[in-house]
């Protein structure tokens, strides 16, 4: 398994609409496996394939996994992760939750979000089986913004033009002068 680079805004393959897999083969897992450790290392709770340039429709989660406050010791154990390949949401709720988002592509920017409440998600597991999933809380939104990602979406497009705008510029203008953010 290989930690990779994430790619972050205002990199143009995060706005880029990812293609279905067609089977879910060695590959594929191996793929997989790279975006979970790449997403515990970051850390995060969900990642997908296009935050480290593969424009596949994968996304791996992982919202049990947490380090400790300052990055360092162990993970909340035990892990649970959830792979989903080709996800399609197939049904929204229509009680909305508010949840603080943020995204490894847009380090260190938080949000308050709104959106569906609960969901049903359709995917292939790991092994290439149709499953569905009735999500509520955290995992809900988390998939929501993951499977955004791989039409190109961001969180920052679900808040005000004028915050989004802001935090476009601030990464851009980082980017340019060659600085992290
Ligand atoms: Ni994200």
């Amino acid at each position: 398994m290989t930690i990779r680079d994430i790619l972050t805004i205002p990199d143009p393959l995060l706005r880029e609409r990812c293609v279905p897999v067609a089977a879910v083969d060695d590959a594929v897992r191996a793929l997989m496996d790279d975006m979970l450790e790449t997403m515990y290392d970051a850390p995060g709770i969900g990642l997908a394939a296009s935050q480290i340039g593969v424009m596949k429709r994968v996304v791996v989660i992982d919202t049990s996994s947490r380090k400790t406050e300052d990055g360092e010791g162990a993970e909340i154990e035990p892990r649970d992760p959830l792979f989903l390949v080709n996800p399609e949401i197939t049904w929204l709720s229509e009680d909305i939750s508010v949840y603080q988002e943020g995204c490894l592509s847009i380090p260190e920017y938080f949000e308050d979000v709104e959106r569906p409440a609960e969901i049903k998600v359709r995917f292939l597991d790991r092994n290439g089986k149709q499953d569905e999933m009735h999500c509520a809380g955290l995992l809900a939104t988390v998939v929501q913004h993951e499977v955004d990602h791989l039409n190109g979406v961001l969180f920052i497009d679900h808040i005000s033009k004028l915050k989004r705008d802001r935090v476009w510029k601030k990464f851009a203008k980082a980017k340019k002068r060659g600085e992290a953010v």
